[in-house]
This record gives structure tokens, sequence and C-alpha cells, in this order.
């Protein structure tokens, strides 16, 4: 793997890749990487030429600064874990000057009330930070096509509408979410809790899994009366929000219709980590 931890010198690897006319494809990412990171570079590396994988904390999407804090790091073993997976991977992990000039601006987006709940209601400006750093990655590398996982469902679709709305020539692709053998979804976050809360925390993945399965015979004020029971009964998880939503325009739905393709959105936070799943259900 190459290493480039200044834009100037990608800019000019960049430049030398396109005069060569190489497919690029681009996976976006926070670092601590893991196997879902992983399935999107292999998909990536299958897809094109060069594949490049920023990693880069961006603080402008944390709302909470104690989170920024503690959110995982390691870049010696993520360069490694990539070399591990193919050597003419690229890596781009610079440092937050070089990326916003010692002047944190943050756009504001228009994402037509697709950030209007589940995230974006929690996350205060969450999804302008994410727009920001993204849109400012696909104008550096301008990638044919870049990778996102399914597992930040609501921050897929925003970037999806985010390319139509500025004209961004980029193909974005969603990747199913990767989960343990429990079915908990893997997240850099995981690595936080302690031993007895990672046993409890698939119960975030029993609860979608349940309403997905049961999703035809029950009633929307069933699933909910159900997931909140669940909750109630484990005093280890805090449940933020649980919600079914029409999976185009992500807006919580009031009455099931046949014909329209609905997801469960779920948040909770345990042992101070915060975690989020979603799965499709029809
Ligand atoms: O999903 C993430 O890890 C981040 O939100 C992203 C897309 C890398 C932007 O910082």
């Amino acid at each position: 793997m190459i290493l480039f931890r200044k834009k100037s010198n990608l800019i000019i690897k960049l430049t030398n890749l396109k005069k060569n006319n190489f497919k690029i494809g681009l996976v976006p990412t926070m670092g601590a990487l893991h196997k879902g990171h992983i399935s999107l570079v292999e998909r990536s590396i299958k897809e094109n030429d060069y594949s490049i994988v920023s990693i880069f904390i961006n603080p402008a999407q944390f709302n909470n600064k104690k989170d920024l804090k503690s959110y995982p790091k390691n870049l010696t073993k993520d360069c490694n874990y990539l070399d591990s997976i193919s050597s003419d991977i690229i890596i781009f992990a610079p440092e937050i000057n070089d990326i916003y000039d010692n002047n944190l601006s943050v756009k504001k987006f228009n994402f037509y009330g697709l950030d209007k709940f589940m995230e974006g209601k929690h996350r205060k400006g969450h999804f302008n930070g994410v727009a920001t750093i993204v849109s400012y990655l696909f104008r550096l590398v301008k990638p044919n096509n870049a990778y996102f996982g399914e597992k930040d469902f609501q921050q897929l679709r925003i970037i999806q509408q985010l390319v139509i709305d500025n004209n961004i020539k980029v193909n974005v692709i969603g990747c199913e979410t990767i989960r343990e053998k429990d079915g908990l979804a893997l997240s850099s976050r995981n690595i936080k809790l302690s031993k007895h809360y990672r046993k409890i925390a698939s119960k975030v993945y029993e609860v979608i899994n349940y309403v997905r399965i049961n999703f035809a015979s029950m009633s929307l004020v069933e699933i909910y009366t159900y997931a909140d029971k669940f909750f109630d009964n484990i005093s280890e998880i805090k449940l933020e929000y649980f919600t079914i939503a029409e999976s185009k325009f992500l807006q919580p739905v009031k009455e099931k219709m046949k014909n329209k393709q609905y997801r469960a959105f779920i948040a909770v936070k345990l042992d101070g980590v915060r975690l989020i799943d979603n799965m499709e259900l029809n």
C-alpha cells in the first residue's frame, strides 16, 4: 500500500492515474477498520483499477465532543490490515488542517427531508458534517465509484441525493451490512464494549430481525409495542429510537402500504457506546 498524509501528494498520484484513464474506486472511512470496511475495499478492488481508502475522523460530523475524543483510532494497524488485502491500495490519511485549513467550516445542505428523522433528528448537524467531507473527497479524488455500507443507510441515501443535487459524476454503491455470528452489525465502536455488554449488544439485532420476520403479520402498533417492551426488560440498553420508515424518502410510516419498501432503524446506548442498525423489512 501507499500512504499519503497530504492532499498535495495524493493529487500528484491521482493526476498520473487519471492520465492513464485508470478506473478509481473510493472507500471513505474513519479508520478503526473491520471486516465491514474490508468488504467495501474488496468490492472496490474488484470493480476498479485502483482503490483509495480515506481514513479521516471527521470532527464536523460529531455533535458530541466526548464521542469524537473517544473514537477508536490506530493508523498503523489500519495500514497493515489494508496491506494484507492488497499492496496496491492507496491510503489517504490527512491531518485535520490539511482538510479544513484551520477553519472548520461546515456547509449547510438541503437533504429534502431525508435527514429529518432517525440519525438526523438525534445527531443535530451530523449529516451536514458528513456531506461536507464526502463532497470534499469526491471533488478531490474524482472517483468513478464510491462505496458505503448499508449499516449507515440514512447516510447512504443522503449521499445518493447529494451527488444528484450537485451533479457529481460518481456511482455511489451501497454494500450489505456485515454481521458478527450473533447478528451484531460490525462497527468500529464495537471494540469499546466490555465483554458483558458485547454479549448483550446482539439484542439490537434480535429485535429488528424479529420485526423483519414478522413484519407482514404485525400491525405498526404491535411492532412499536413489541420493541418498547423488549428493551424495558433489558436494563443495560437504553433505546434512543426505533423507527419503521419507508426506504426511499426515509419518512416514518403511519400506515403500511403494499408495493412500498420499508426498513426498521434503531439506535441504542449501552456501556456508554452508541450503536445503530437497520434492516430491510420486505
Ligand atoms: O461512515 C463513515 O465512516 C463516515 O461517516 C464517512 C462516510 C467516512 C464520512 O466521514
